[in-house]
C-alpha cells in the first residue's frame, strides 16, 4: 500500500461538529500505544500486540504519512482513519487496473457507540471527493466484525463480494462518487 500519490498533504485541518481531523503529532503517541494494544480493538484486526513491544517500536510521531489522519476530540486522539491506495496487484477490485483507495478506520473503545467513526470517515471522504473527483474507495472487513460493517454501510459501501482470508470471511466493499452515485 501507498500514500495517496500526488494529492497534496497534510491538508488544513478538517473540522466537523465534533471533531478535528489532522495530521499526527507527537502528542498522540500515547493513544496509539493504546490502539495497537487494545484486545477490543484489535479483535477483528489480527489481535493486540504485546505493549513492551510497541512502546519499544512506535516511532515519535506515529503514523505521519499521506493519507493518515488522527481523529481529535476536545484536543484528544481518539482514532485514526486512513485512505490509501492499495497495491496494484491485489486480487479484490473494483476497477480494471486495481490500485484503488482503500478506506481504514480504529476507535478507541471509550469512543465507540456515539457516531465519532462515521462523522470523521465522511469527512475524509469528504475531502478525498474534493482532491480526486469520481474516486471509489473500497474497504475490507471481517464479516463478523458487526459495529464496522454497520460503519460501512452507513458510509455507503456497498457489497463486491466475500472472500476467505485471514481464517475469517472477509467484506469487501465499495463505495463510487460522481454523477448519478451516492455522494
Ligand atoms: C469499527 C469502529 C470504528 C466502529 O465504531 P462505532 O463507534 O461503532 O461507529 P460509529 O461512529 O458509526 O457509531 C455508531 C454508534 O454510535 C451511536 N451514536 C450515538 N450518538 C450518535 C450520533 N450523534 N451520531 C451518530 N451515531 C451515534 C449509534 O447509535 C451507533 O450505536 P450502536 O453501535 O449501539 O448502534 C470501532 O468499532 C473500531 O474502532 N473497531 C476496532 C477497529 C476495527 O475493527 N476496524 C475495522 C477495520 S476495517
Amino acid at each position: 500500500m501507498t500514500g495517496l500519490g500526488s494529492v497534496a498533504w497534510p491538508p488544513a485541518p478538517i473540522r466537523t461538529e465534533r471533531l478535528v481531523l489532522r495530521e499526527s503529532e507527537g502528542r498522540d503517541r500515547p493513544a496509539f500505544i493504546e490502539l495497537f494494544t487494545s484486545p477490543e480493538v484489535g479483535t477483528y484486526i489480527g489481535g493486540a500486540r504485546p505493549r513492551a513491544e510497541v512502546e519499544r517500536l512506535a516511532p515519535e510521531v506515529p503514523a505521519r504519512r499521506s493519507g493518515s489522519f488522527v481523529a481529535e476530540r476536545d484536543g484528544t486522539m481518539i482514532g485514526t482513519v486512513t485512505l490509501v491506495r492499495r497495491a496494484v496487484e491485489q486480487p479484490e477490485r473494483v476497477r480494471p487496473e486495481g490500485g484503488e483507495v482503500e478506506l481504514g478506520y480504529m476507535f478507541l473503545p471509550e469512543a465507540w457507540g456515539s457516531g465519532y467513526a462515521a462523522e470523521a470517515c465522511e469527512a475524509a471522504l469528504e475531502w478525498l471527493a474534493g482532491v480526486l473527483p469520481g474516486e471509489p474507495v473500497v474497504l475490507t472487513t471481517q464479516s463478523g466484525n458487526a459495529r464496522s460493517l454497520r460503519l460501512a454501510e452507513k458510509l455507503g459501501f456497498t457489497e463486491v463480494r466475500r472472500f476467505e482470508a485471514y481464517g475469517a470471511e472477509q467484506w469487501f466493499g465499495a463505495r463510487w462518487t460522481g454523477p448519478g452515485r451516492a455522494s
